[in-house]
């Protein structure tokens, strides 16, 4: 079978994993959210072995992830569980110290974004770190021509998407007792935003 691809993951890996080194230096779960093609938890898990990664996404992607953790064993990745963060979260307890998700909160509308961040306030562990990639919006101002252009092109595949703004994601991340550690600016006009929960 053909893995799902998609070369803004293999543009993006390595950058994003210079920041996490850090950022998840002594996390020991994460959980991802909305792990698409695969392709990130698999580099990440082989680069980080010190932590055990679990991937997820909706249903109809865990095939794709499965293939793709197949094709690319590693000992500390977790099968995809279905986790729609509308939906009630797959989760137990709280023993993840690591929440990661990219590329996933442009596409999702306000009401998903807020439900994330619940789900989050539920599930991450005291002194955890949650790391958000993808592009934001500042002082209600896009910070490229092309995320300009993207914001067009998402809103043609669903008018209730769109790159949202950071001062609102910083803002959802306080409510739930996680503050802003660093933001850091990534190629392609993409950032990476680093939360800790205090
Ligand atoms: C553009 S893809 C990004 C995939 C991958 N993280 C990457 O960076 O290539 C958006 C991801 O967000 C996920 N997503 C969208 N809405 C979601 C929801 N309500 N609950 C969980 N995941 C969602 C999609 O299933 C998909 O995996």
């Amino acid at each position: 079978m053909q893995l799902a691809f998609s070369q803004s993951c293999e543009n993006n890996k390595q950058p994003i994993l210079e920041v996490l080194s850090t950022a998840f230096a002594k996390s020991t779960h994460i959980l991802e959210i909305g792990s698409g093609t695969g392709q990130h938890a698999v580099h990440f898990a082989r680069e980080m072995p010190h932590l055990f990664w679990q991937t997820s996404d909706q249903q109809p992607y865990l095939e794709q992830i499965s293939q793709r953790l197949l094709q690319y064993p590693t000992a500390n990745i977790g099968q995809p569980v279905a986790l729609d963060v509308s939906q009630s979260w797959p989760i137990k307890n709280s023993h993840f110290d690591g929440i990661f998700t990219a590329n996933s909160v442009h596409i999702m509308d306000k009401i998903m974004v807020e439900d994330l961040f619940s789900g989050i306030g539920r599930f991450l562990s005291p002194f955890g770190s949650l790391c958000i990639y993808g592009p934001f919006n500042y002082n209600g101002q896009f910070t490229s021509e092309s995320n300009a252009r993207f914001e067009q092109w998402l809103k043609q595949r669903n008018p209730h998407s769109g790159i949202k703004d950071f001062e609102w994601i910083v803002e959802l991340a306080f409510n739930q007792g996680l503050k802003l550690q660093s933001d850091h600016s990534l190629p392609a006009n993409n950032r990476l935003l680093h939360f800790k929960r205090e």
